[in-house]
């Protein structure tokens, strides 16, 4: 149970994760719902049929008009298809400037919504309801998008939720494949801000099963390390890039995999174990923490099957396409130790080299 406070420029907001957040609608959040002309509640749709009544029972008292848009679950909502689809929701319903969105869903219904709140009467404003782990790192900082069938979150834009609200009771519902994904985000925050934290994350036993009364602070203390960053870097100039540990080649992994075989922390753990090899050569990061951290993917149910199925020459046009591929150069966020992140280009050899040593210490799991 918890709360925190982002302050970027021009918009500050607060991060609430406990299990009776929606109870906040009717107290910290009743003066603004007094000000709004409508609401959309644009919701997954699996997670819609488990636990809309949840989020619409706090919602009762409301006295302006609220409506529910489901949306395909998962990734295959983020499509120019169900994005045009919701504007012209919000235009027959007669939403305006004055209207607020609300997104119940894992990270892909937050990117969408989040895109639709940003462009539709060229912005209004939106809250999270996020309903997955991985959201923690997806629901804070104000990216959206949607995917192009060229690449994923190809557009999108910067618009800040004014308010994210985690009910941590919904978790109770997510397979063990999403709680690896968003496990995955969390040992990310970690690896980029502190040692200790994330050794304490690699000798835990139940890290893919974690209880709700563990992870609640976990998640607070990487929504705390992502909001720091964007505080610093709203528009990831410098900073914000190094949350992108583990993505360059994660992203890569996702497109090959067709954007659905594994789920996002699933391939972004891949992604991190390439970063940490790359790193070797490059400072403090040792081959026996590379094998440490593959050994603790592995016996925490992280699968790194693509590697073995798919030939570098694959992964590396993804890679080119990345967006943070600026100038054809593949930029890389590496490690010089745990806890301190830096940029660098990396050249195909190296990234080549990379990939076979990364297929070697991981053999026998394909
Ligand atoms: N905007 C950002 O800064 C940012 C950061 C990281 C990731 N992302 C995006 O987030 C997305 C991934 O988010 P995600 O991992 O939450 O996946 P997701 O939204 O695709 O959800 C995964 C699956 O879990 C289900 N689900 C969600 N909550 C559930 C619950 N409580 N019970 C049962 N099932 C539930 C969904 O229906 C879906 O099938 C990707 O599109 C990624 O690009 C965005
Ligand atoms: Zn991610």
């Amino acid at each position: 149970m918890g709360k925190l406070s982002v302050n970027i420029a021009d918009s500050s907001y607060d991060v609430h994760i406990r299990s009776d957040s929606y109870e906040l609608f009717k107290t910290d959040y009743a003066k603004l719902l007094k000000s709004v002309d409508k609401i959309a509640i644009i919701a997954d749709e699996h997670v819609a049929s488990l636990h809309l009544s949840v989020l619409q029972n706090s919602l009762q008292s409301v006295e302006c008009e609220i409506v529910v848009k489901t949306v395909p679950a998962g990734e295959s909502c983020k499509t120019t298809n169900v994005y045009t689809d919701c504007l012209s929701f919000l235009l027959e319903n007669g939403f305006t400037r004055d209207s607020l969105l609300i997104a119940f869903g894992g990270g892909a219904c937050g990117d969408l919504t989040g895109f639709v709140a940003a462009t539709f009467m060229r912005g209004i404003r939106y809250i999270h309801c996020p309903t997955s782990i991985l959201a923690h790192d997806s629901a804070v900082g104000g990216k959206t998008a949607i995917n192009m069938p060229e690449g994923k979150n190809m557009v999108g834009s910067f618009h800040q939720p004014i308010g994210v609200l985690f009910n941590e009771n919904l978790f109770s519902t997510l397979p063990p494949r999403e709680i690896r994904s968003g496990m995955a985000e969390l040992i990310k925050h970690a690896f980029i801000s502190d040692q200790k934290w994330t050794k304490a994350l690699m000798s835990n036993t139940t890290f893919s099963k974690p209880s709700m009364e563990w992870l609640a602070p976990e998640l607070l203390r990487g929504i705390q390390v992502k909001a720091k960053i964007v505080e610093a870097d709203e528009y990831e100039k410098s900073v914000r890039k190094f949350l992108n540990f583990g993505h360059t080649f994660g992203h890569a992994v996702e497109a090959v995999c067709g954007f659905g075989g594994l789920s996002h922390g699933e391939c972004v753990m891949i992604g991190m174990a390439y970063s940490l090899l790359l790193s070797e050569s490059n400072g403090e990061v040792t081959s026996s923490l590379t094998n440490e951290f593959i050994q603790f993917s592995l016996a925490n149910g992280y699968t790194y099957t693509p590697i073995h199925e798919h030939s570098f020459e694959t992964f590396y046009s993804y890679m080119t396409l990345d967006k943070k591929a600026s100038f054809g150069k593949i930029n890389f966020v590496l490690l010089q130790e745990i806890g301190i992140p830096y940029i660098k280009e990396i050249s195909r050899e190296q990234l080549e080299k990379a990939f076979e040593q990364l297929q070697n210490r991981t053999g026998g799991t394909a």
